[in-house]
């Protein structure tokens, strides 16, 4: 029998009664220091994701692409953690709604993390075109505003050149994984049907950065 995910309260309410609190920069468990940087960004992943699943290889990837991206354009320590983070709301912990950058931001936000954290994991890779199919874009934008400044686009970059499994890929084999994953019709394809011109734009913008040194 196929039981239902229990929702983000419950199932971290689940998880502290076993690790005792679990508000950011305090201890999560045990006597660990924990807190939302790229290691403790890290750790949560592996807490959250069996140790097999794709979403946990595909979100190393992405950290690790978002590692390299922020030493060569000079941005922030925030970009690696939410993009080891930013699909945390596949977590059968954390799924919720169904779209996954909501329950993710929601998740990270009762843990204690940051609105700049929570921001970017709500809002990347077009998150409302798929949040208006699911009739979840009001909420979602109303719960989080959109950040403002380029992270936004540096994680969207960070996400569309890593494959299901975390290897570097271009963003045509990106598509056409996404487009093998979910067939036409589908919620996820549609959505990405829509947003492909928008999100091609931001890859080409990001490449050309990368392939100037950043100013200072
Ligand atoms: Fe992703």
């Amino acid at each position: 029998m196929q039981t239902s995910a229990p929702s983000p309260t419950t199932a971290l309410t689940a998880r502290r009664a076993v690790h005792g609190p679990a508000i950011y920069g305090e201890p999560m468990h045990g006597t660990t220091p924990w807190k939302l940087d790229p290691a403790g960004a890290q750790a949560l992943l592996t807490e959250l994701f069996e140790p097999d699943a794709d979403r946990l290889a595909h979100s190393i990837g992405v950290g690790r692409r978002a590692e390299h991206v922020a030493r060569a354009l000079g941005r922030p320590e925030l970009l690696v953690s939410a993009a080891y983070l930013h699909d945390i709301g596949y977590a059968a912990a954390a799924r919720d709604t169904g779209l996954h950058q909501l329950d993710g931001a929601r998740c990270l936000r009762a843990l204690g993390a940051p609105a700049a954290l929570t921001g970017l994991v709500a809002h990347h890779t077009a998150a409302t075109v798929e949040a208006a199919e699911r009739g979840l874009d009001t909420i979602l934008r109303r719960e989080f505003p959109e950040p403002s400044g380029d992270l936004l686009d540096l994680l969207t970059y960070c996400d569309m050149t890593t494959s299901a499994r975390g290897e570097v890929v271009t963003v045509d084999e990106r598509f056409d994984h996404i487009y093998d994953r979910y067939p036409p019709g589908h919620l996820v394809s549609r959505s990405m049907q829509r947003v492909e011109p928008g999100l091609r734009r931001i890859v080409s913008a990001v490449e050309r950065r990368l392939e100037r040194p950043p100013l200072r």
